[in-house]
């Protein structure tokens, strides 16, 4: 966990106008900048970073967030790497609660990972230089259909064929960092002492691996033509791990926006080739299965994942790896298909061969995820016999178990009950499917709870918008919430609690950003007040205490009216009364007293 003022002094510090900047170009116009939205196509922008709120807000499409927010979605990096990164560029370093990193270790980890980067960008660049002078190389790249445009696109490269050809590149070739960026292979006597160093890719075409910040992180080599292995990868370093990265997804980014779905593949030629022949939303896993983590990033990217197996046994096999790595992750709002192409083919032929429209039908008709699930449980069991279908839904418990009570595994439980003679109840019970699955339950969790309205919305909205003003609600003003109910009193409540944790510097950006990662709904409030006008804090700190002190007179005057229905005494009610009303009339006072300053 990153404590939450370290959120608020990084977001403090970085300028989302920097941030965004990096990445979208933006031009001043009026109070905020504009540009061109990432995340929609637009040929006007609509797209605006306010410098003032720390926000970036789209009137097109919606999109909103902090520095922190935009970074997880242009770039698919998870929280934690966001706020890294932002961290790095203003010279902070995050603190890790349950990190027992001493800093010195910390700044040494940062400093290797930094040469790793520095060594891999190097090699990338002296391999893709050796390209242009291999005839034999570029031979064998035309001869797959290639074109230089694409194999630039990737930035792909050739090693050479000498030992240490990398030597050109390292003067100091002994160094450290070469080996644990994998790019070099120390080869050590039987006689133990005397270190032999190489080249790890020799004679191999080049296929830069980066990842979501476009950093070259690993490298997959392939021989020409014929040879052992087919392709050589780079060992797992402090940067590289395969089962967290994908292939192409940096420069499919855009491409997978614009598509609206991402294909996963299984091979790098595939993924090339896809760009060249018009389709650049392709990635590739790394040689291993396709892991949760790898779905996750995915589905952080786009809605759709349509993921496409090689006819084959083994195709057969990764896709049912990946199904499994799915299930965790299925969503109702996302969508997971499979794509079986035919025995002997991969995407790179398939399209060679049969052509853009071919693949895009098969694309079209990938079978979504419920149906590959039930194929699978269905398998081999013969679903006329008892046996059959007991050993089907016994196939299908860890399936359904994995995943979270969504309304499609409603649905897979539907499809299974009826396949095996069952009711939905009965493998409900079986499965022990914790939380019943019931289509009531997965309505919004907000359902019921009545949203805030009027006055109430009112005071949210500043309070988000100007968190320090928490700091002016007093124990009595929090008390007088009890006006708008229990529900909204306790709302209220947290909010201000919560904003009174950020501590007086608390901005409107880290408030959203906490609030954003408490799960708490106020999106669409957020949304509201990215989309406005700055309010001036002074008019604003004037119109909660006016409005503090109209709830006070709201609920008096409710008492008053409430008062001789009470029960109470004659007596009672006429000391209460003279409260009320005493109280009344200061409050009007003040009211008075604050028009005048205005
Ligand atoms: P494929 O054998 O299907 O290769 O392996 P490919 O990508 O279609 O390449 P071409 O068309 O034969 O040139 C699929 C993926 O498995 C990993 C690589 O990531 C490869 O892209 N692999 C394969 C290895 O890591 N090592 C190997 O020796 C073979
Ligand atoms: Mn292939």
């Amino acid at each position: 966990m990153i404590p939450q003022s370290f959120i608020t002094d990084l977001l403090n510090r970085v300028d989302i106008v920097d941030v965004v900047g990096r990445y979208v170009q933006l031009k001043k116009g009026g109070a905020n900048f504009m540009g061109l939205c990432p995340f929609h196509n637009e040929k006007s922008p609509s797209f605006t970073v306010s410098p003032t709120k720390q926000f970036y807000h789209c009137f097109g499409c919606g999109a909103h967030g902090t520095s922190i927010g935009f970074l997880i979605e242009y770039s698919g990096m998870g929280f934690v790497d966001a706020v890294k990164d932002l961290a790095q560029n203003v010279g902070m370093v995050v603190p890790e609660a349950d990190d027992k990193i001493a800093p010195a270790q910390r700044a040494a980890n940062q400093a290797q990972s930094l040469a790793l980067t520095d060594a891999m960008t190097q090699a990338c660049d002296f391999y893709r230089g050796q390209l242009r002078g291999a005839d034999n190389a570029i031979a064998y790249l035309k001869k797959r259909g290639l074109t230089g445009e694409v194999a630039a696109r990737f930035g792909m490269g050739y090693a050479p064929s000498g030992w240490d050809s990398l030597k050109a590149v390292f003067p100091d070739y002994d160094a450290l960092a070469l080996v644990e960026a994998g790019l070099v292979i120390d080869k050590v006597d039987e006689d133990g002492g005397n270190k032999k160093r190489y080249d790890r890719f020799r004679e191999r075409i080049m296929f830069p691996i980066r990842n979501t910040k476009g950093q070259v992180i690993g490298f997959g080599g392939r021989v020409l033509d014929q040879g052992e292995p087919k392709y050589l990868n780079s060992p797992e370093t402090p940067l590289f791990q395969k089962g967290f990265e994908l292939y192409g997804l940096f420069e499919a980014r855009q491409a997978i926006r614009d598509a609206g779905y991402v294909l996963v593949t299984e091979g790098y030629m595939d993924v090339v080739a896809l760009a060249q022949l018009g389709f650049p939303q392709a990635v590739a896993t790394l040689g291993t299965a396709c892991t949760s983590t790898h779905v996750q990033k995915l589905l952080r990217q786009t809605d759709s994942v349509i993921f496409s197996f090689d006819g084959d046994r083994a195709g057969r096999k990764a896709a049912r790896r990946a199904l499994e790595a799915c299930l965790p992750q299925v969503s109702d709002n996302k969508a997971i298909k499979f794509l079986f192409l035919p025995t002997e083919h991969d995407p790179d032929s398939f399209v060679r061969e049969r052509g853009f429209e071919a693949f895009e039908q098969e694309i079209n008709e990938a079978m979504p995820l419920s149906q590959f699930l039930l194929r699978e449980v269905a398998g081999e069991n013969d679903l006329t016999t008892p046996e059959g279908r007991a050993r089907a839904q016994f196939d299908a418990k860890s399936l359904l178990q994995a995943m979270a009570p969504t309304s499609l595994r409603l649905q897979i439980v539907r499809g299974l009950a009826s396949m095996t003679q069952s009711t939905p109840a009965e493998i409900e019970t079986l499965f022990e499917l914790a939380k019943p699955v019931s289509v009531a339950r997965r309505a919004p969790p907000r359902k019921g709870r009545p949203q805030p309205v009027g006055l109430e919305l009112q005071i949210l909205r500043i309070l988000v918008a100007h968190p320090p003003l928490c700091f002016e609600l007093d124990e009595a003003a929090l008390q007088c919430f009890d006006f708008f109910g229990a529900e909204s009193a306790q709302r209220l409540r947290q909010l201000v609690a919560t904003g009174q944790a950020l501590g007086p510097n608390g901005g409107f950006a880290a408030f959203s950003q906490h609030l954003k990662e408490a799960g708490v709904e106020y999106d669409s409030l957020i949304a509201e007040i990215a989309s406005e006008p700055e309010s001036d804090l002074d008019a604003v700190k004037l119109w909660l205490s006016g409005a503090v002190r109209q709830i006070k007179l709201d609920a008096l005057k409710l008492e008053l009216n409430q008062l001789f229905s009470s029960g109470l005494t004659s007596d009672q009610i006429g000391v209460r009364y003279r409260e009320i009303t005493a109280m009344q009339e200061e409050l009007r006072r003040e009211i008075a007293a604050d028009m005048t300053q205005r």
